[in-house]
């Protein structure tokens, strides 16, 4: 949890994640429950090609959340691309505020610099916060992924937003 009340979106900034930040990825993902990436799994997502890691802070350098995600190769057309959302998150103290969709927009501007057509992400079937969220950004629902996540075990909807 942040130790900062009336958090206002104009002293927040977003910029891209480095290895510093790691231990407060770790700590938002455990406590908004996400899948456990571990310190090394962030480390090897740096080097990924396409690689896009943006972390909203306040003005006090505090981490209010963290978008993780890549623009893969995909398209039939050389110059369509598809990106994948791994995972997003907002302290748990600070959602409800407008600060994911900060996260999100920035996130769809770097897939629109880089051409990209489509976003996917799986998302637990359970997380109606999260499904909400997706939904209003124009994410569908395509597919149901069965036992698709343990810990407890359950499906997951592939989700897909239809950039251009
Ligand atoms: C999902 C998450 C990133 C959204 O961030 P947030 O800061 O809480 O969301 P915002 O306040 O920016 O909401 C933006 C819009 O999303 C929609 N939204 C947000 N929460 C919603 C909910 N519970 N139900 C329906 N729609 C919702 C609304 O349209 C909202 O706009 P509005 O406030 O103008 O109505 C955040 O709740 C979170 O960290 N959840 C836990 C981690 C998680 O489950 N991540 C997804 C893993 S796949």
């Amino acid at each position: 949890m942040t130790d900062q009340t009336d958090i206002n979106s104009e002293d927040l900034r977003i910029r891209p994640v480095d290895s510093s930040h790691i231990a407060d990825l770790i700590r938002i993902a455990d406590e908004t429950n996400l899948s456990a990436w571990t310190a090394q799994n962030y480390l090897d997502e740096f080097q990924m090609p396409g690689s896009i890691m943006l972390r909203l802070e306040s003005a006090l350098n505090v981490t209010i959340g963290f978008v993780v995600g890549r623009i893969v190769e995909g398209g039939v057309v050389e110059s369509e691309q598809q990106a994948e959302i791994y995972n997003i998150a907002i302290d748990k103290s600070e959602q409800g505020k407008g600060f994911g969709q900060l996260l999100f927009d920035a996130f769809i501007e770097k897939c629109n610099e880089q051409n990209v057509t489509s976003v996917w992400l799986e998302v637990r079937e359970s997380n109606e916060k999260a499904i909400g969220f997706y939904k209003s950004n124009g994410f569908e629902h395509v597919q149901s992924r069965n036992n698709f996540y343990d810990n407890p075990r359950e499906a997951a909807l592939l989700m897909k937003l239809v950039l251009k």
